[in-house]
């Protein structure tokens, strides 16, 4: 299993081995290719996007939560998907999301602040970020708050407890097969709470139907743009295909189900490895808090706009340098077609390629002392002489990641107002990495926080 602290120590130091790449057997007779390399990779990923299947055991666990949304439809549906949705990430959409994301980290504070009355607390940096992921993707998504960062709510419980499940069954090999896990206590509650989170979207999009004229569509949200924040539902509704073609209701609520689920831990994992990384290493933590102040210097209240985000070149260096070190998303996989490598080889049709990110950000042969968490890598004068696919936490080619640029503003609004709020140090005991879908610790990922005075 390589799931475990040591088990991907072992990968590691395969990785250094074979720094190309290396096969290994999944059971008895199923070969799967790992690839750990810039070069390997680039023919991987960039196969057409259309024919390559994603090929992971968790999401056959998944796919009755998010159904044919982006994540893991293929084919015509996928791309005419794809660029029905990407104007949803436009920055004109996120830019005032920047307000939500505000917001959000704030009411998380509020509790970290109580937590510390007394000067510090040691917090599971997982727990608390999630759910402030969570509430944060419920507005920029549905314009819905559940509070759920101060009192439970069902739907965000049930998103919670989804996640969990799937976790749990990937652990279990006698859970994989479908008829035998709707048979347990389990796949029991996994039925009901994706019910409950398809009865919560269907609802939202109901309501929005209700609301919108059947004619002028477009001259309705354009208005509603001026005096009020689009949502993704919103953005949903408006879009068409090449032939005027609008997406139907189901389609919308797998494509807001897939954003809610592919958003949140993802986020989570990456901002709380980052504040791990910058307790470990209180200089540059100090850095970035200085570069932060020094931003914000002559505003009262400290507030950040979305302008404020290109102006942090060392704090965004060190949440990419901890992106490498800690990727959320360590591997990703693809049914091959016939793949032709740059010596020659062939990978044939029908293989499972596994593509390491973890291995390729920790491949010696592409980052010198792979272990050391060290900035400097990602200043500009050094990308330049990297490889575009050294570092691929949000994969790449037409199959990237369609919420990076969400995803990196969120990132850094909630750095920047921690940073200011709060110094972060390390726990007693080092935290034990574990892998499911993303990168977690074991237990947690615990640190101390400590309030600043304003
Ligand atoms: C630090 C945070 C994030 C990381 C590291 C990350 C990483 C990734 C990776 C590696 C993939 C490729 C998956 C594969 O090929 O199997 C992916 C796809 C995807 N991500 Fe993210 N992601 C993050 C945040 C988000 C957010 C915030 C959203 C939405 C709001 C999002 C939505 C998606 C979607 C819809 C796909 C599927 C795209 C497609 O196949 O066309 N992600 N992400
Ligand atoms: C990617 O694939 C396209 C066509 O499928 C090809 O024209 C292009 O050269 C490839 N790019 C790389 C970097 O291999
Ligand atoms: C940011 O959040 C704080 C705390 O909730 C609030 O007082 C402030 O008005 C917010 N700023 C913006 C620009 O929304």
């Amino acid at each position: 299993v390589t799931n475990t602290e040591e088990g991907l120590r072992d990968m590691t130091q395969l990785v250094a081995t074979y720094p190309q790449g290396f096969k290994f057997w999944l059971g008895p007779t199923l070969p799967v290719i790992n690839v750990c390399h810039p070069d390997i990779i680039r023919p991987v990923l960039n196969a057409s996007a259309i024919i390559v299947r994603k090929d992971d055991i968790f999401f056959s666990f998944i796919k009755p939560w998010l159904g044919e949304g982006l994540l893991l439809s293929a084919g015509d549906k996928w791309s005419r998907h794809r660029r029905m949705l990407t104007p949803a990430f436009h920055f004109n959409i996120l830019k005032p999301y920047v307000k939500i994301f505000n917001d959000t980290v704030s009411i998380m504070h509020a509790k970290w602040q109580r937590l510390a009355s007394e000067g510090s607390a040691c917090l599971d940096m997982f727990e608390h970020i999630s759910l402030m992921t969570l509430d944060s993707l419920q507005k920029c998504v549905f314009s819905f708050d559940s509070h759920c960062q101060e009192k439970p709510s069902e739907y965000i419980t049930a998103i919670v407890e989804l996640s969990a499940l799937i976790q749990k069954r990937g652990e279990n090999i006698l859970l994989y097969m479908d008829f035998l896990y709707y048979l347990t206590r389990d796949g029991q509650r996994f039925r009901e709470a994706c019910r409950l989170v398809h009865d919560f979207t269907d609802a939202v999009i109901q309501e929005r139907r209700r609301t919108l004229p059947s004619q002028g569509l477009d001259d309705f949200l354009k208005a509603k743009a001026k005096t009020k924040t689009l949502d993704f539902i919103d953005v949903l509704l408006l879009s068409k295909d090449e032939d005027g073609k609008q997406l139907s209701d189901e389609d919308i609520r797998a494509e807001a189900d897939n954003f809610m689920f592919a958003g949140h831990d993802s986020t989570a994992s990456g901002l709380s490895w980052v504040l791990y990384n910058l307790a470990r290493q209180p200089e540059y933590q100090e850095r970035c808090r200085q570069e932060v102040q020094e931003l914000l210097r002559d505003r009262e209240p400290k507030e950040i706009e979305w302008d404020d985000l290109a102006q942090l070149p060392f704090l965004t260096m060190c949440i990419k340098e901890s992106l490498r070190l800690h990727p959320p998303a360590p591997m990703i996989s693809r049914r091959c077609t016939d793949i032709v490598l740059p010596d020659g080889r062939v990978i044939p049709k029908g293989v499972i390629c596994l593509i390491n990110i973890l291995g390729t950000h920790h491949n010696p042969a592409v980052w010198p002392d792979p272990e050391v968490y060290d900035p400097s890598r990602f200043d500009p004068e050094n990308v330049k002489e990297m490889s575009p696919l050294a570092f691929i936490p949000f994969s790449a080619g037409p199959r990237n990641c369609i919420g990076q640029t969400f995803a990196m503003t969120e990132m850094k609004v909630v750095l920047v107002l921690t940073l200011l709020r709060f110094r972060v140090l390390p726990d007693d005991t080092e935290p034990r990495r574990k892998v499911d879908m993303i990168m977690r610790a074991e237990g947690g990922l615990w640190l101390q926080v400590e309030r600043l005075e304003a």
